[in-house]
C-alpha cells in the first residue's frame, strides 16, 4: 500500500538533483488526502523515475511539474515539462517496443524501452497511462492508477 504523496515527494527529493543536467527546476503540486493505492511501490517509483529522466532529458532552463490528484476513483499523476516535444510523427509510436522511424533508424537515444515498460507496469496495476505533447512548448505524461473501495485516507 502506498501514499502517493509521500511516494512522489520522495522521488523528486531523492533523485531531481541527481538526473537533472539541464539547469531544471522541479514542482511538485500533490493533494494531500489522497486516497492510498495498492502498488508495487518499486516498480511504481521506477516509471516516475524514468518520467522524470525523461522530461529532464528533453527540457532546458525549464520547469518539470509532478501532479497528482483524485479523479474519478483513479489517482491521477502528471509529469509536465517546458522543454522541445514530440513531433507528431513520432507521438503515436511512442509506446512501442523499440521505438523506430520508418527508415528502420532507432530514433530513441537511450534503449527505447522505457516508455513501453512504463505503460505496461502501470496497466499491470490496472491503469493507463498517455502523453500529450506539442513541438516547442512541452509534454505532458499521464498516469491513472485505480483506487480500491474503502481505501480512503480522508
Ligand atoms: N518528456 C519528453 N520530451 C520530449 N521527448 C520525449 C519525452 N519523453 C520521451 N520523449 C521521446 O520519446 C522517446 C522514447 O522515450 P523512452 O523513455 O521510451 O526511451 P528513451 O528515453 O530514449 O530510452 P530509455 O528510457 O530506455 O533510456 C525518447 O527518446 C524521446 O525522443
Ligand atoms: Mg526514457
Amino acid at each position: 500500500m502506498v501514499i502517493p504523496a509521500h511516494m512522489i515527494n520522495n522521488i523528486a527529493d531523492t533523485y531531481f538533483a541527481v538526473i537533472d543536467k539541464n539547469n531544471n527546476r522541479i514542482q511538485c503540486d500533490i493533494s494531500y488526502n489522497l486516497p492510498l493505492v495498492e502498488c508495487d511501490k518499486e516498480r511504481m517509483e521506477m516509471v516516475l523515475i524514468n518520467l522524470m529522466q525523461n522530461a529532464c532529458r528533453h527540457t532546458k532552463n525549464g520547469i518539470v511539474t509532478i501532479t497528482a490528484d483524485f479523479v474519478d476513483q483513479y489517482i491521477q499523476v502528471k509529469v509536465s515539462d517546458t522543454g522541445e516535444g514530440i513531433s507528431p510523427e513520432i507521438l503515436p509510436h511512442l509506446f512501442e517496443q523499440y521505438l523506430k522511424s520508418q527508415s528502420g533508424k532507432s530514433m530513441a537515444k537511450g534503449t527505447g524501452l522505457g516508455l513501453f515498460l512504463c505503460r505496461k507496469t502501470v496497466e499491470a496495476h490496472g491503469g493507463k497511462m498517455w502523453i500529450e505533447s506539442r513541438l516547442g512548448k512541452g509534454t505532458n505524461v499521464y498516469i491513472m492508477l485505480p483506487v480500491s473501495s474503502g481505501l480512503s485516507v480522508e
